[in-house]
């Protein structure tokens, strides 16, 4: 195993308590295209941000243009090699909980246990309602948006409905905010895979760990603004890497 591997390997095995914090790059491998990466969901469209979504109709039809077109591409969709490491390490305990920027929802589908997976930008795959929070399956309000073009409002309150994701200038979910700040701080290991850690609050967390003295490694293709923190940034595909150094549990 090549040296840097092995210090990951390492780094895993000393702690007793990690936290694994992901980011889109974990979810490429499974054909999903990351967000600033040459080619990525930015250098495609703008996003929406959230007080266009809802002041106006037309950013509102265009959110949903795109969630019902799949241009995130996240719908179908599968966990990768990556994914499955992930949701070993936590299977033997070794990490508590997934911290993740992703809202594909591959944690859970790689059998991460939903209440270990903790959704700073929400979830992509339901709607719910702005008003009064009511949930609603997409595969209804595709019908009626693709059929007769309707914008989905809230079937009990007619409020405004929007997939369950935050948008840029959305406020953040609190609980999962004070559940990932109170993991941050507990964990002896902060393990970031696949992200850019420039959007904040999100990208704080890593700081955070560090400051309160665990370790931070961080597995990206790219540099970071972190890794001059890190005590490990590995620049690598995670799929390959993590199979290599998480080998399969036994079953
Ligand atoms: N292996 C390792 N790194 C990868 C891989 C891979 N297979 N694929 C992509 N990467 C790296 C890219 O080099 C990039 O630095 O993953 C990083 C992904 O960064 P971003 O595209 O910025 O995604 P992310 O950090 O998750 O963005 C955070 O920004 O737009 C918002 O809400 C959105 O949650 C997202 C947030």
């Amino acid at each position: 195993m090549p040296a840097a591997h092995e210090r990951l390997a390492v780094l895993l095995s000393q702690s007793r308590r990690a936290v694994i914090f992901t980011g889109a790059g974990i979810s490429t491998e499974s054909g999903i295209p990351d967000f600033r990466s040459p080619g990525g969901v930015w250098s495609r469209m703008k996003p929406i941000y959230f007080d266009e979504f809802i002041a106006k109709e037309e950013q509102r039809r265009e959110a949903w243009r795109r969630v019902f077109a799949n241009s995130s591409g996240w719908v179908g969709a599968k966990p990768n090699e990556g994914h499955h490491a992930v949701a070993r390490l936590v299977a033997a305990g070794k990490a508590v909980s997934v911290i993740t920027q992703n809202v594909d929802n591959l944690h859970q589908e790689s059998g991460v246990p939903p209440e270990q997976v903790i959704e700073l930008h929400g979830n992509a795959s339901y709607a719910t309602c702005l008003a009064c929070g009511l949930r609603h399956e997409l595969e209804a309000l595709k019908q009626s948006f693709l059929g007769r073009d309707m914008i989905p409002l809230c079937r009990e309150c007619g409020g405004l409905v929007k997939t369950a994701t935050v948008s840029f200038g959305q406020a953040m979910p609190s609980e999962a905010m004070r559940r990932a700040e109170a993991e941050t701080l507990a964990c002896d290991l902060f393990l970031v895979l696949g992200s850019s850690l420039v959007v904040f609050p999100a990208a704080g967390f890593p700081r955070r760990a560090k400051e309160n003295g665990a370790k931070l490694a961080i597995v990206n293709r790219e540099p970071t603004p972190l890794d001059g923190h890190a005590d490990l940034a590995l620049h690598e595909e995670i799929g390959p890497l993590l199979s290599a150094v998480v080998p399969a549990f036994p079953a």
